[in-house]
């Protein structure tokens, strides 16, 4: 896959097994080969459902692997050959891969890619694609940390709202940062990370005002919502908002609020951030 040339560079490490290739970061991650043929065995006998995330651990390594099956023939061919949507952009996987890697070059605080793998029986196309990170040991997910009785609505969301800060400072446009996609450490809720990225703008977004209007109002409407009330809700993301001086309230106020209360598709999020529009219907 030659088109992934500028980021295998940062996985010099080849290693194979089968119909399965991993360039890895360094020699010492390739312990994981093993642990995945060996899933990729069992699943074979049908015991497993596909497509997969979780830690795997090898003789030193422990790692984050997320796989992802590629369904249909034109997504399969589309990832061989380097081609990308009709829509625009490429398949996610394959979008996921590279702004992880640009998130991390960035600084920004996600999960180090440490390496990235396929499946393909000779040059049949890719079938199965692998994304591998570092796993966050101590850390939860925001979905999981909403039903702990421990949990206080308020210091989560400082701490939500500190990650899209972060985030913003670094150049990375989450566009899917719901509870679920924010990892945290329940000693250290000022240090919280942010995973997925397949839905991502790196770089600085034509339209910032009403992309953070829509993060602030996604944050809400998955789950949170359920948890304080709207009022309170928007206090907080206006006292927050003082920390962005550039940004123009009338657009964050107009997509915030449509936002709060319906969801819409990726694409158009991505819509949004390219041209400020917002097209709820059609
Ligand atoms: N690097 C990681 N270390 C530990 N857990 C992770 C890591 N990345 C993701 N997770 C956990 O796995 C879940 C699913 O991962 P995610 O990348 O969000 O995949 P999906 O596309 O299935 O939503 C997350 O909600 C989180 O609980
Ligand atoms: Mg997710």
């Amino acid at each position: 896959m030659r088109y992934l040339k500028p980021y295998q560079q940062d996985f010099p490490y080849t290693v194979g097994h089968g119909d399965l290739t991993l360039h890895l970061d360094e020699e010492g991650s390739a312990d994981i080969l093993e642990p995945i043929s060996a899933l990729l065995a069992q699943r074979g006998s049908g015991t497993l459902r596909r497509g997969i995330s979780g830690c795997m651990s090898g003789v030193r390594s422990r790692l984050f692997v997320k796989t992802v099956e590629l369904e249909s023939l034109p997504s399969r061919l589309r990832v061989t050959l380097g081609r990308q949507r009709r829509i625009g952009g490429y398949d996610w996987p394959i979008a996921e891969l590279m702004n992880s890697v640009d998130a991390w070059r960035q600084g920004a605080p996600v999960p180090r890619l440490r390496g990235f793998g396929y499946r393909r029986q000779g040059l049949f196309p890719v079938r199965e694609l692998f994304l591998i990170s570092d796993m966050l040991d101590e850390h939860v997910d925001g979905r999981f940390w909403l039903t702990q009785p421990q949990m206080q609505i308020e210091a989560f969301l400082q701490g939500a709202f500190a990650l899209i800060r972060e985030l913003y400072e670094k150049q990375v446009c989450h566009l899917d940062l719901w509870a679920g996609n924010i990892m945290l450490d329940p000693q250290r809720l000022d240090a919280m990370k942010v995973v997925d990225l397949e839905n991502c703008y790196i770089g600085h977004p034509p339209y910032w005002s009403e992309a953070l209007g829509f993060q602030f109002a996604f944050l809400f409407l998955r789950l949170v919502q359920n948890h304080i009330d709207e009022a309170r809700y928007d206090n907080l993301v206006y006292a927050a908002l003082d920390q962005y001086p550039g940004i123009d309230r009338v657009n964050f106020e107009r997509v915030y609020s449509l936002c709060k209360h319906q969801q819409i598709s990726r694409k158009k999020r991505r819509d949004l951030l390219l041209t400020g529009n917002l097209q709820l219907r059609g």
